[in-house]
């Protein structure tokens, strides 16, 4: 099963400490492993009667001290509000649907601070996934992002490190505001803006929702 080659993948790339490969060479077999990953198996279908199709829905599929496997199931016209994923690396396959992405970047040089503070950014061209789409978002490159569902959707996230207050990587929510106050030149940024940092948006609600996929026990793996 696919679900079981993505764990024993990231139990190898990042719990036991023990593979040898790069970071880039573990973001190539984590993203193989995730783009593998199906509806059926994960018992998230677009016909499933458990899915509320008035909120988003949210399936906490996996979660131990080095990694998150989550899945959001997204209403048409709703969204994942513009979040943060401190030092995080995330991977989101789209199993269904169709969503439209934007994503940011803070650009002072105490990223720590805009995270909690706000700041200056970068904004990169906006993209739409569709099923079967895959996508890397980095620590150090569309760190912030913002999902909203042309169709409804869902998706699955893998994050190495998982969300963790106690190790400074809470999630915080932020308003991207027009900003002249600087100039870039890259050819990928769409445009400058700034970031600022807002309370979770009182529109974004989750309902959880039980995993339904094939059980299994991240300890022996
Ligand atoms: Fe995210």
């Amino acid at each position: 099963m696919f679900m079981e080659g993505l764990l024993k993948t990231a139990k190898n790339f990042l719990v036991n400490g023990t593979a040898r490969q790069s970071y880039e060479e573990a973001c190539y077999g984590l993203k193989q492993c995730v783009e593998r990953l199906n509806p059926e198996e994960l018992h998230i279908l677009e016909k499933d009667p458990y899915l509320d199709k008035s909120c988003i829905s949210f399936v906490n599929v996996a979660e131990c001290q080095s990694f998150a496997i989550s899945v959001f199931v997204i209403p048409t016209g709703l969204k994942l509000p513009l979040h943060d994923h401190i030092g995080m690396t995330v991977i989101t396959k789209v199993l269904w649907g169709e969503l439209d992405v934007d994503s940011f970047d803070f650009v002072e040089k105490d990223k720590f601070v805009c995270h909690h503070m706000g700041g200056d950014g970068v904004q990169y061209p906006s993209f739409t996934m569709k099923a079967g789409d895959c996508h890397i978002f980095y620590p150090f490159k569309a760190n912030l992002h913002e999902f909203k569902a042309r169709r409804r959707c869902a998706i699955v996230d893998f994050m190495w490190p998982p969300y963790n207050p106690a190790e400074d990587r809470d999630c915080h929510y932020f308003m991207s505001q027009p900003n002249s106050g600087f100039r870039r030149k890259d050819t990928e940024i769409s445009k400058v803006v700034y970031l600022q940092r807002i309370p979770c948006p009182s529109y974004f609600y989750t309902q959880e929702v039980l995993y339904r996929g094939p059980p299994f026990d991240l300890r022996y793996l």
